[in-house]
């Protein structure tokens, strides 16, 4: 079967990724309960406890490496609009694919891939999703379903109704429709940001998404700067 559910997993990442490499089929799901290791991006670690959604899709596109990064963007897009749709709560997209309500992140999404040239063998794809958690009030910036709608909401509809939208837009992959989508749903593009990656920082006013998934830089000093990878803050 395509679906593999575990009451707790380490990580949904690393069992996602064992069957990828052992050839499992294009999505096949990893979900779980909790996790004791979660991952985030940026080397952080994801708090997995129980009542959040946490899963891994393992997809097989057949396009070149450098359109991975909107499939990644497609995954904000339709978890965004199953948000607004399904749980009728104002999601919107932070680049790269952070999804916030009401300023505050709701959902993260990592991914990972393997390649053969210059193809995408797999990408297998991470989201946490905090529904019937609370976040702790030592992170700020986290918020839940329930802390926005007051209510419990069932997390397989959520995952099923992401799946089908997602399962879709693979088979028929249209990184032009990605790019409107993704322009229609996020909150980046016209805000003063920082970028923070790894071993540098910049800022300047978000101006453009590029035919890649870039973001595009308004700087200061009058240049323009695309940035493929990082943490994006609004001032
Ligand atoms: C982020 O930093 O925003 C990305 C968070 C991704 C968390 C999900 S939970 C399911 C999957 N398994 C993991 O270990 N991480 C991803």
């Amino acid at each position: 079967d395509r679906v593999h559910y575990f009451t707790e997993l380490p990580s949904t990442m690393d069992k996602a990724i064992e069957l990828a490499r052992g050839g499992c089929r294009a999505n096949t799901v990893v979900i779980a309960g909790s996790q004791q290791e979660g991952r985030g991006r940026m080397r952080r670690a994801w708090n997995s406890g129980e009542g959040g959604l946490y899963f891994s899709v393992v997809v097989r596109p057949d396009i070149p490496v450098n359109l991975a990064g909107i499939v990644n963007l497609a995954v904000a897009i339709d978890m965004t609009a199953v948000l607004r749709t399904r749980c009728r709560v104002a999601a919107t997209v932070k680049w790269p694919n952070d999804i916030l309500v009401d300023g505050k992140k709701i959902c993260g999404i990592l991914s990972q891939m393997e390649t053969e040239g210059d193809y995408v063998d797999y990408i297998t794809i991470g989201v946490g999703l905090n529904v019937n958690n609370v976040p702790a009030k030592e992170i700020p910036n986290a918020t839940s379903l329930k802390v926005v709608t007051g209510g419990s909401l069932a997390r397989k509809e959520i995952l099923t109704a992401f799946l089908d939208r997602f399962e879709k837009r693979i088979s028929a992959f249209d990184p032009g429709e990605v790019l409107d989508q993704w322009k229609a749903v996020n909150s980046t593009i016209g805000k003063a940001v920082h970028i923070v990656t790894i071993n540098s920082t910049f800022s300047g006013e978000a101006v453009a998404i590029d035919s890649q998934g870039g973001l595009v830089l308004q700087k200061e000093d009058g240049k323009r700067q695309t940035v493929i990878y990082g943490d994006c803050f609004y001032k």
